[in-house]
């Protein structure tokens, strides 16, 4: 079998589509326009790419952008009375502090200091809590882009067996939550995992999300399992600088019904999914219909 590629950026393109119309027709009906702050601390030269991209793409979609571009050695003090600020702020709907932070500062204290209500990333506390019961939540970007992409190739994937490698805040445990939330029979596996091999093999749906490149060989997947690869891995081949995911494409591909590339799979759609939290955020804050499908 040779499996169906699921293109991560065309779909993240029809995302960014459904916000911008949604943010034309929010601005037209109440003259709100969706605002989103991101606060980087430091010159991280990956996270000042990201940045970037975020403010951009937000723009494109017609939303208000603030970038908050703070020193490395800036205090917490100082951190937390920005984001005191911009929780304050009507105008400003999502806050993302980019991550990861200079060691100073405490990571968790700084994200639990944003409005849960703005807290577009899903890291909030409460917002994991949410999730955790089954309630309406800020939901994380990448695990949310990666539900999008499952349930617009399955449609329902309730019963399914879904297999998650890597257990992260981030990614792992967040996916794992959105996949019960759809009914998926879920195994949270990681490094620990006995037997990994064959719990793989188990699965209808893999998603791998070590930071370990090319970690899933083609002989670990069950024929016709759909598999999602999270992971962004630079490494050097052939004397060339190469981006890969945690599975290994080549074999993966032959076996599986359907796969995302590395790049152009899960990537694209994790600022597509900010935008979408940015919307969502903006619609409850102010009493607005929420738009269906950018959401869990
Ligand atoms: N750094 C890498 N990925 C992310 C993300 O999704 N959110 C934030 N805040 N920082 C990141």
């Amino acid at each position: 079998m040779t499996a169906t590629v699921i293109d991560g950026k065309a779909f993240a393109a029809t995302v960014r589509e459904n916000v911008a119309a949604h943010v034309t027709r929010i601005k037209d009906e109440s003259g709100v326009t969706p605002g989103l702050a991101v606060v980087l601390v430091g010159e991280d030269p990956a996270s000042q790419v990201y940045v970037r991209s975020k403010g951009k793409q937000t723009v494109e979609v017609g939303m208000k952008s603030v970038e908050h571009k703070l020193d490395v050695d800036t205090s917490e003090a100082d951190l937390l009375a920005l984001i005191d600020q911009l929780n304050n702020d009507e105008s400003i709907h999502g806050i993302l502090v980019q991550l990861p932070l200079p060691a100073h500062l405490n990571e968790d204290l700084v994200i639990n200091s944003i409005d849960p209500a703005k807290d577009v990333d899903g890291f909030h506390i409460s917002n994991v809590g949410l999730l955790g019961t089954g309630q309406k939540a800020m939901v994380p970007c990448t695990p949310l882009g990666c539900l999008m992409m499952l349930r617009d190739h399955h449609g329902s994937l309730s019963g399914m067996n879904a297999v998650v490698i890597g257990r992260s805040n981030i990614v792992g445990k967040p996916m794992a939550n959105l996949l019960l939330g759809d009914s998926c029979t879920v195994t949270i596996a990681h490094s620990r995992t006995k037997d990994l091999p064959d719990v793989v093999r188990a699965a209808d749906i893999v998603v791998a999300a070590v930071g370990r490149p090319e970690m899933v060989p083609g002989d670990w997947i069950r024929e016709g399992a759909t598999v999602i690869d999270v992971g962004i891995n630079r490494i050097e081949r052939d004397g060339k600088n190469k981006l890969v995911g945690d599975v290994d494409y080549v074999s993966c591909s032959e076996v599986a019904g359907a796969i995302t590339p590395v790049p152009g799979g899960v990537g694209p759609m994790t600022i597509a999914c900010l935008l979408a939290n940015t919307l969502t955020a903006c619609c409850r804050a102010n009493n607005l219909v929420e738009p269906e499908g950018l959401t869990a």
